[in-house]
């Protein structure tokens, strides 16, 4: 299942990216407001999509502030979440292919989310490509040692 979200800044590209979603018939759980709302910070944003990308193996998260930045370094601080920031589909094919990543980032302020086409061809490039496992797991395994040295469980 997709896991989508954002902060006030991506309200209507998140919009733009449901309808693709339903009109494709692409199971998803809309974990954020429709609305604007005081307080909707990226890192809680971040939080809300990340703890339910983790409730199942195959699900994935797409997570939307006004860059793709801080709503990626605050996914990145969770363990288990792998976000990447895409800003065409070669990076989303290549963050599935070998990093493996589990949420996709997107930057709602940003000149190539204006046309809703660019979105949609990172979307799709996203959900539609698959870890190649292989010489990348050593790397992945890598990451997860950095996860244990360096993030506390509970801090
Ligand atoms: C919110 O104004 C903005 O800072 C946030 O959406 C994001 O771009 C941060 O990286």
């Amino acid at each position: 299942m997709i896991i989508i979200g954002s902060d006030h800044t991506g309200i209507e590209l998140k919009k733009k990216i449901i309808s693709y979603l339903y009109e494709n018939k692409i199971e998803y759980a809309d974990v954020t407001n429709f609305e604007n709302q005081e307080g909707d910070d990226y890192p809680d944003i971040a939080r809300i999509i990340c703890t339910k990308v983790l409730e199942k193996n195959n699900n994935l998260g797409i997570a939307i502030c006004g860059t793709g930045i801080g709503i990626s370094i605050a996914s990145n601080k969770i363990r288990g979440i792998r976000a990447a920031t895409c800003t065409n589909e070669y990076m989303a094919e290549m963050a599935r292919k070998d990093n493996n990543a589990n949420v996709l980032c997107l930057g709602a302020r940003l000149k190539n989310s204006e046309r809703t086409d660019n979105v949609i061809s990172i979307v799709d490039s996203f959900i539609n490509h698959f870890y190649d496992g292989g010489r990348h797991e050593r790397r992945l395994k890598k990451i997860k040692e950095l996860e244990n040295i360096y993030l506390k469980d509970g801090r």
